[in-house]
């Protein structure tokens, strides 16, 4: 069973973002899967940077769009992005390191932040985009 599913109540209503989402979740799956799947380090490494690097690209796309539309959260939701990178690659660092490994914590920790993220941070710009005209 996949650690992380999408659902409707994740929705921003923008398909491009939701699509992005989706991939982000599949991310964190793929690592979940690696790590319960007992795969070699150079697996779960290669996954990881994934994951770190596709959340870079969506944080980026939605700051874009928060900053062409104005966005009166702009800052306040950026700040929230950097800090959720710094920990991946905080976490990405000790783990190469070999200082930490993957655990059922960390993954209930990358999936509790996407979803509180998504629900009570991403969707407050929402209506925002929609009106802008983005679909
Ligand atoms: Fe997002
Ligand atoms: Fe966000």
């Amino acid at each position: 069973m996949p650690l992380m599913t999408w659902n409707d109540e994740l929705s921003v209503k923008v398909k491009e973002i939701d699509d992005q989402h989706k991939k982000l979740i599949g991310l964190i799956n793929c690592l979940h899967d690696a790590m319960k799947g007992g795969q070699g380090k150079q697996v779960m490494e290669s996954t990881l940077q994934e994951l770190a690097s596709y959340t870079v690209y969506h944080f980026q796309a939605e700051e874009k769009y928060m900053q062409k539309f104005s966005y009166p959260g702009y800052h306040a939701h950026k700040l929230k992005h950097d800090a959720f990178v710094k920990k991946v690659s905080d976490f990405q660092k000790d783990f190469e390191a070999g200082r930490l490994g993957l655990s059922l914590e960390l993954m209930n920790f990358l999936k509790e932040w996407v979803t509180t993220h998504i629900m009570d941070t991403d969707r407050q710009y929402s209506a925002t985009f929609v009106k802008a005209g983005l679909k």
